[in-house]
C-alpha cells in the first residue's frame, strides 16, 4: 500500500493493547487515569539504551528511596551514581540529577514536547514519550521496537539510519489524537512480543491483515539496515592497588566515558596493549594471567589486570581505600566489576 493510504491501525491496535498490555511498574493500566509524570520520566530516561527486564529492578530501587522529583533532587552527586552503576550510559545518571532538580526549582515537569525537550537528558524520543504517556498529548513516539513495528507495517525497504524521517512521518500518520500515550505504548508491546526481530509471531497480530510485510511472506527481513563497520577494538590495563585489605578506588574524570563513575585505577585507553604502561606508580606489579573484555557502543575493549599490595606507609594517588571485602558494595560500573571478580578469583 502506498503512504496516503490511511489505515485503520490504532484501533484494532488498543484493543489488542487493552487485553494484553505488560504490566510495567511506570504503567498505568490501558485506559486509566495517567500515571504520575515522575515515574514515567524516570523509567523513560532509564530505557532509553536499557531493555525493560534490566531496567525493572533498578526503576524499583529508585523509586522506593527517591520516591519524587523533589527527592531526588536532594541527592548526592555520589550516591546517585552509585545507585545507577550497572545500568550504563553514565551520561544518563548527571543529567538525571541535572533535570530532576530543574525540575524541583520550577515546583513542576512541563507538559509539552517542546517545553521538555529543553531539559537535561530529555531528547526527542524522551521529550514525546513523556509527553504522551504522563499527559496524554499526541506526541509521535518513535523508538527501536515502533521502527521495527513501522518498517514492517509498511515494508519500507530502504535502509536505516537514513530511513528515519520516512519512519517518523509514517508514525506520524498512524498516531491517534486520543490514548496518545496508550498507543505509544502499545507499540512498544506488539514491538517486544509479537513483532520482534527474528521471529515475529504474525498470526497473533492484530495487525497482520494490513501489514505490508507480512504480506511479502519475510517480515524478519524489516528493517533494512546499512551495513555496518566492525567495533574497533581498544586495549586498556587496570591496577587493583592493595594495602591493609583496602584496596585504592579513584573517581574518574567527570567529562568522558564513565565519567564522574568510582573506578578502579587504568593508565590511558589505546590502540594498543599498554601493558605497565600507564602505571599510578612504580611497585612491584604482578600482571595477572587474565583479561576482561567489555563491548562498548563505539568499541570494544580488552583490559589486562595487574595487581601490587602495598605497605601501609607508601604513598599513593588520591582516592578511596575500600574494604576489600565490601568492594561489590562501591557501585562500580559494569567494567570494573568484571575486573573485580577476576581480582577476587586471581588474586585472592
Ligand atoms: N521502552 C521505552 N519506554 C517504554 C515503555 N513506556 N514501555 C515499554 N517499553 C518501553
Amino acid at each position: 500500500m502506498p503512504d496516503n493510504v490511511p489505515r485503520a491501525i490504532a484501533a484494532p491496535l488498543l484493543k489488542w493493547y487493552d487485553a494484553h498490555a505488560r504490566d510495567l511498574p511506570w504503567r498505568a493500566r490501558p485506559g486509566a487515569n495517567a500515571p504520575d509524570p515522575y515515574r514515567v520520566w524516570l523509567s523513560e530516561v532509564m530505557l532509553q539504551q536499557t531493555q525493560v527486564a534490566s531496567v525493572i529492578p533498578y526503576f524499583e530501587k529508585f523509586t522506593a528511596r527517591w520516591p519524587s522529583f523533589e527527592a531526588l533532587a536532594a541527592a548526592e552527586d555520589a550516591e546517585l551514581m552509585a545507585a545507577w552503576a550497572g545500568l550504563g550510559y553514565y551520561a544518563r545518571a548527571r543529567n538525571l540529577l541535572a533535570c530532576a532538580r530543574e525540575v524541583a526549582a520550577r515546583a513542576r515537569i512541563p507538559e509539552t514536547e517542546a517545553e521538555l525537550l529543553g531539559l537535561p537528558g530529555i531528547g526527542g524520543y524522551t521529550a514525546a514519550a513523556i509527553a504522551a504517556i504522563a499527559f496524554g498529548q499526541r506526541a509521535v513516539v518513535v523508538d527501536a521496537n515502533v521502527e521495527r513495528v513501522v518498517t514492517r507495517l509498511f515494508a519500507v525497504t530502504e535502509p536505516l539510519p537514513g530511513v528515519r524521517p520516512r519512519i517518523r512521518s509514517l508514525t506520524d500518520s498512524i498516531t491517534p489524537d486520543a490514548r496518545a500515550g496508550d498507543f505509544a505504548q502499545a507499540m512498544m508491546d506488539l514491538g517486544s512480543g509479537i513483532c520482534t526481530p527474528r521471529a515475529p509471531r504474525c498470526l497473533a497480530c492484530p495487525l497482520h491483515g494490513q501489514c505490508d510485510g507480512f504480506a511479502t511472506g519475510a517480515p524478519e527481513t524489516f528493517p533494512v539496515k546499512a551495513a555496518k563497520l566492525p567495533k574497533p577494538q581498544r586495549y586498556g590495563t587496570m591496577f587493583w592497588i592493595e594495602r591493609d585489605h583496602r584496596v585504592l578506588l579513584v573517581r574518574r574524570p567527570a567529562k568522558g566515558l564513565l565519567g564522574g563513575m568510582r573506578a578502579l585505577p587504568t593508565g590511558p585507553w589505546g590502540d594498543l596493549p599498554p601493558g605497565l604502561a600507564g602505571a599510578p606508580f612504580a611497585a612491584d606489579w604482578r600482571l595477572l594471567d587474565a583479561q576482561v573484555r567489555h563491548g562498548f557502543t563505539h568499541f570494544n575493549l580488552d583490559v589486562a589486570l595487574a595487581a601490587a599490595t602495598i605497605a601501609a606507609h607508601t604513598d599513593a594517588p588520591e582516592g578511596e581505600w575500600w574494604p576489600v571485602a565490601d568492594v561489590e558494595a562501591a557501585g562500580l560500573p559494569t567494567v570494573f566489576a568484571k575486573a573485580v571478580r577476576v581480582f577476587g578469583r586471581m588474586h585472592a
